[in-house]
């Protein structure tokens, strides 16, 4: 299948694609229109085409896409099909949860070591991944050939450690420190900030909340003209 440059918006929106056709295939559909992953999806129709056009004509008229292809040329998309090799930085709340969750696996991503400076927690095992502590970072980064690194340490240590991953030949950063990383080009950068997305959340329920004041004071308003 041919690759086309693929916009960063509907690279965003894959993920999405691949966990609703993972849940197809679990229950053993084996092709779907796109009005019907449309009305699963809660996204129109037309913009699932759009998206899906991107990357191949799967879809044929009358028959829809083939779930399991479409399944496959998005994990290759999104560069699922291969292994990762991770490493989390920080093994305190969060990156231990993080090591805690199997299903990274399941997608490829295989969690090689984690790494902290507290003594207390060095050498202790978290789902079968040992913490080590940071000064064998380097080495252990290039003999576990690891491409990825979540940074779950406080956001004054986050550019130190940063600069080390990447002087180590570490080409990705899944940053979760609440700090903007300058890292060289051929290095990528997912910030991932909870507290961001949870803003967005307080957005929509607060606009949501003066959409139904306002519907409210609209309706007394009616009410109030019309006669006794
Ligand atoms: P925590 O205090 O439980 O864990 C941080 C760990 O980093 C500790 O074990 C500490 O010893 C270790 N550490 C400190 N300096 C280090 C270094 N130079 N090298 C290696 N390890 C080092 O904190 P928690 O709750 O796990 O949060 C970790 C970071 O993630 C914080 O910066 C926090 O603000 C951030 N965070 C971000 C979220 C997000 O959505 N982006 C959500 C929750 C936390």
């Amino acid at each position: 299948m041919e690759r086309k440059e693929i916009s960063k918006a509907v690279v965003t929106r894959l993920p999405r694609y691949y966990r609703y056709l993972g849940e197809l295939i679990e229950e053993g559909v084996e092709r779907i229109s796109s009005n019907e992953l449309s009305a699963r999806m809660k996204v129109t129709a037309s913009q699932i085409r759009q998206d899906l056009n991107n990357f191949g004509g799967f879809g044929q008229q009358g028959y829809g896409y083939n779930v399991r292809s479409l399944y496959t040329e998005i994990a290759k998309i999104l560069g699922i099909d291969r292994q990762h090799n991770l490493v989390i930085i920080g093994a305190g709340n969060l990156g231990q949860a993080i090591a805690n969750y199997a299903n990274f696996e399941r997608r490829g991503f295989i969690i090689k070591g984690m790494f902290d400076i507290n003594p207390r927690l060095i050498g202790l095992v978290v789902r079968g991944i040992e913490i080590r502590g940071v000064e064998e970072l380097e080495k252990f980064i290039v003999d576990n050939e690891v491409q990825i690194a979540a940074l779950t340490i406080p956001k004054t240590k986050a550019p130190e450690i940063a600069q080390r991953l990447v002087n180590a030949g570490v080409k990705a950063i899944w940053n979760f420190a609440h700090i903007d990383l300058v890292v060289p080009e051929d290095v990528v950068v997912e910030n991932v900030h909870l507290s961001e997305s949870l803003m967005r959340l307080s957005y929509r329920v607060c606009s949501m909340q003066e959409q139904q004041e306002e519907k409210e004071r609209e309706e007394r308003l009616e009410e109030r003209k019309k006669p006794l």
